[in-house]
């Protein structure tokens, strides 16, 4: 019987997120993640709590937040988490940073380094990861080297983790692809099914990890190259400052970080020189 009144979704939609509870969310995701969630993300909240209410068969959002905060349902903040993340992301994006990568930084790096590593921190859904692997393996196909790469894709977001792992895109997305790295994509056997899936000699070169930028960066490998795209707009200055420091002491000198295109440095303390628009090298 309860079952059957919790089927109807008109109960759920008449549901609201209390000004306290969203408070408490509010609190928890900023702590945890980083990112600023202003007042007017209410709304947003409230829709995309639903799956999870309904999912768990929750009376309203004052039971979730007992459930997700009662100290012993570390699976369910992971989905909160999951939630509240804003994921979008494309093959190829800022096209730019790709040609830098291909034309300055490769040969830079690979003149000096037999194998280099690669961090897509905050790597959504695996579109900039395997469009940096793409680029590296054409690079040195291209000028008949046998230097070495990989590539770490990494993430908040366990439910992004689980695409980028899988590696299968919507067949629409190849539009975004320049035509030079369209073979490194598979077309599905079953055209019906409008599919493309990343081939493998590029999947074997790009590894995937939750990791959350908060935290201490220790267990991750000295990088050569780091991207951390379109992430920074949602973290307070003294938390970009933070990660900024953390990313200089990662990467090898002479290491490149790439930004997102909107996201300056401007006014943030650290010791990056600037090589490029939202290109920073950390000088020998
Ligand atoms: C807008 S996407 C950007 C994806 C890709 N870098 C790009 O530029 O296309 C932002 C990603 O940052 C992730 N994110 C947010 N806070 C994070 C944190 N504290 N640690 C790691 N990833 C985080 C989100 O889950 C989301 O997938």
């Amino acid at each position: 019987m309860v079952d059957k009144v919790f089927q109807d979704f008109n109960v759920y939609d008449k549901l609201v997120l209390s000004d306290s509870d969203f408070t408490k969310i509010k609190n928890y995701i900023e702590k945890k993640t980083g990112i600023r969630v202003s007042e007017n993300k209410k709304i947003l909240i409230q829709t995309r709590l639903l799956k999870r209410l309904k999912a768990l068969k929750l009376k309203d959002y004052s039971q979730y937040c007992k459930y997700a905060f009662s100290g012993d349902s570390h699976e369910e903040l992971i989905n909160l988490i999951d939630c509240i993340t804003t994921n979008k992301t494309d093959f190829f994006r800022e096209i730019n940073h790709f040609n830098f990568l291909y034309n300055y930084a490769l040969p830079y790096l690979f003149y000096r380094k037999s194998k280099i590593n690669i961090w897509s921190a905050a790597c959504s859904s695996g579109e900039e990861p395997y469009s940096i692997a793409m680029v590296v393996q054409e690079y040195l196909s291209k000028n008949n080297l046998k230097n070495d790469f990989l590539v770490f894709g990494t993430d908040i977001s366990t439910r992004v983790l689980k695409n980028a792992i899988v590696a299968i895109y919507p067949l629409y997305k190849i539009k975004e692809v320049p035509r030079e790295y369209r073979k490194y994509f598979l077309k599905s056997k079953d055209p019906t099914k409008k599919l493309i899936r990343i081939s493998p000699e590029i999947r074997k070169k790009v590894k995937f990890g939750r990791f959350n930028l908060l935290d201490d960066f220790k267990p991750m490998e000295k990088m050569d190259i780091i991207f951390c795209r379109n992430v920074f707009i949602y973290f307070e200055k003294i938390i970009q400052e933070n990660i900024l420091k953390k990313f200089f002491e990662q990467l090898n000198e002479g290491g490149f970080l790439f930004v997102g295109h909107s996201e300056t440095f401007q006014g943030l303390k650290t010791n990056f020189k600037r090589a490029a628009p939202s290109i920073y090298i950390k000088e020998d």
